[in-house]
């Protein structure tokens, strides 16, 4: 793993996902919660912060949500979303991670065993500074969005499909 892969709590964890990201997914698919929203952000319908006194790694989550998780705490949180993805309340969990097969507690342990579909995007994903609202820049690694829980529509799949190669659970075994 890449020491930018292992990087410090204070590095690229409050990067934002980019709106073409987030927009697409919520135009088919209407997200309803980010568990781990920032202090500006408004993906979805429930956004709650951190600092309301939310915590989305020990809450329960609901209906349809995305995540993008601190880069450095990413097992923890593919852990949460697979658990969360079998709860009934949780409609299917969508999350964005660096594409790091080679990483086994991350990869090996919640993603490649319980993700039902995850697209590698073609080129380096740019994330946005949260402080200017501008392009922050692309990590050294590329990224990828995993769905965990209930198939997700027909053009949710196209869609990521025309972003990225997609990939589904069958053809990881
Ligand atoms: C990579 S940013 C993503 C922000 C936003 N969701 C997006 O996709 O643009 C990760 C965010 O998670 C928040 N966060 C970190 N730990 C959290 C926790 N335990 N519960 C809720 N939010 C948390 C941080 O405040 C940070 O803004």
């Amino acid at each position: 793993m890449s020491e930018e892969m292992q990087q410090s709590k204070t590095d690229k964890d409050d990067w934002l996902t980019p709106k073409w990201i987030y927009e697409s997914i919520d135009q088919h698919d209407g997200i309803y919660l980010d568990p781990c929203a920032g202090e500006d952000t408004y993906i979805g319908e429930a956004n709650p912060r951190p600092r309301s006194g939310w915590d989305g790694l020990e809450y329960e989550w609901e209906g349809v949500c995305f995540v993008n998780p601190p880069f450095s705490e990413k097992v923890a949180w593919a852990e949460k979303c697979v658990e969360e993805a079998q709860r009934s309340r949780v409609e299917r969990v969508y999350l964005l991670s660096p594409d790091c097969a080679s990483h086994k507690s991350f990869w090996h342990a919640w993603i490649e065993p319980h993700a039902q579909f995850t697209c590698f995007f073609e080129g380096r994903v740019k994330y946005v500074d949260p402080a200017t609202g501008e392009e922050a820049g692309s990590p050294s690694f590329g990224s990828a969005l995993h769905v965990f829980g209930d198939s997700p529509p027909t053009q949710v799949l196209r869609w990521m499909d025309d972003v990225g190669d997609l990939v589904t659970r069958g053809l990881f075994f």
